[in-house]
């Protein structure tokens, strides 16, 4: 899918993204028709066992988008900007920007912010680098934050939340990431902007939905945030899968005959 296809869905059908961050993964979210596939930073908790997204760096989204590129080389690929890949200066994220479409054939990059972020957009749009926007809880600042709270309670923050998605806007941005927003304020904020808004956690009124894939295949028995949905469970197909693998060599019965290569064989 291209961008002007992705954006002209506002208002027509409901949009949907999936994080991936691998090439098989990618794939399957391909061939299940999603909109489009965010590379999130997310792969930090989901796939490389840290607490939070504020570990990776550059290398290591620019492997996995790269990895989601090879898996699913026609679909619409969003790649996160690591924490501190863009915040230091301009020169810097637009150079890490770029590399997300140059080294790893992103389509498109998402970055975390409001106002503060603005200026900076603009100048990576200028550069011809399609800018997602992520507002509400954005977890690269949730030293922040103090935690992972819902977003736009009070009057002042529901403001500023406004203020924020109409600064992005007009920066440039494609579309807007809303994180963990309360259900009314998603709601205006969608209606008073002609790009479209992308909720996760933020209720039923955004423009599309994104989940984390491994929130959807149930592979984490952990982690089960209200605001997503497994529909499956992965874990216990796995454990069962590898618990019987291991059942199989121990008691001989893996390999059998028709694994094996013996000589007068073609
Ligand atoms: O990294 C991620 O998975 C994200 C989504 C939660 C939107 O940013």
């Amino acid at each position: 899918m291209k961008i002007t296809k992705f954006t002209s869905l506002k208002g027509k059908r409901p949009i949907v993204v999936i994080t991936a961050y691998d090439s098989p993964f990618a794939r399957i979210a391909h061939e299940a028709n999603v909109d489009a596939i965010l590379v999130g930073d997310s792969v930090a908790n989901n796939v490389l066992g840290f607490s939070n997204t504020l570990p990776v760096n550059m290398e290591d989204m620019i492997r996995h988008t790269a990895a989601v590129r090879r898996g699913a080389p026609d679909a619409f690929v969003i790649a996160d900007m690591p924490f501190l890949s863009y915040q230091c200066s301009e020169h810097e994220a637009i150079a890490n920007a770029g590399k997300f479409l140059k080294e790893a054939g992103a389509n498109a990059v998402k970055l975390e912010g409001g106002t503060f972020v603005a200026p900076l957009i603009e100048s990576i749009v200028k550069s011809g680098i399609p800018v997602m926007g992520h507002l509400g809880l954005t977890p690269q600042s949730i030293n922040v934050f103090g935690g992972y709270k819902v977003q736009g309670k009070t009057e002042k923050s529901a403001t500023d939340l406004l203020k924020d998605a109409k600064a992005l806007e007009s920066a440039g941005v494609f579309a807007i990431v809303l994180e963990m927003v309360v259900e009314e304020l998603a709601r205006e904020i969608t209606r008073n902007l002609s790009i479209p808004t992308i909720g996760i956690g933020s209720g039923r009124y955004c423009d599309g939905q994104v989940l984390v894939l491994h929130d959807v295949l149930g592979l984490n028995p952990d982690f089960k945030p209200r605001f997503s949905k497994s529909y499956a469970n992965l874990y216990e197909v796995s454990l069962k899968a590898i618990s019987t693998y291991v059942k199989e060599v121990r008691d001989g019965s893996f390999p059998g005959p028709e694994n094996v290569f013996r000589s007068e064989q073609d």
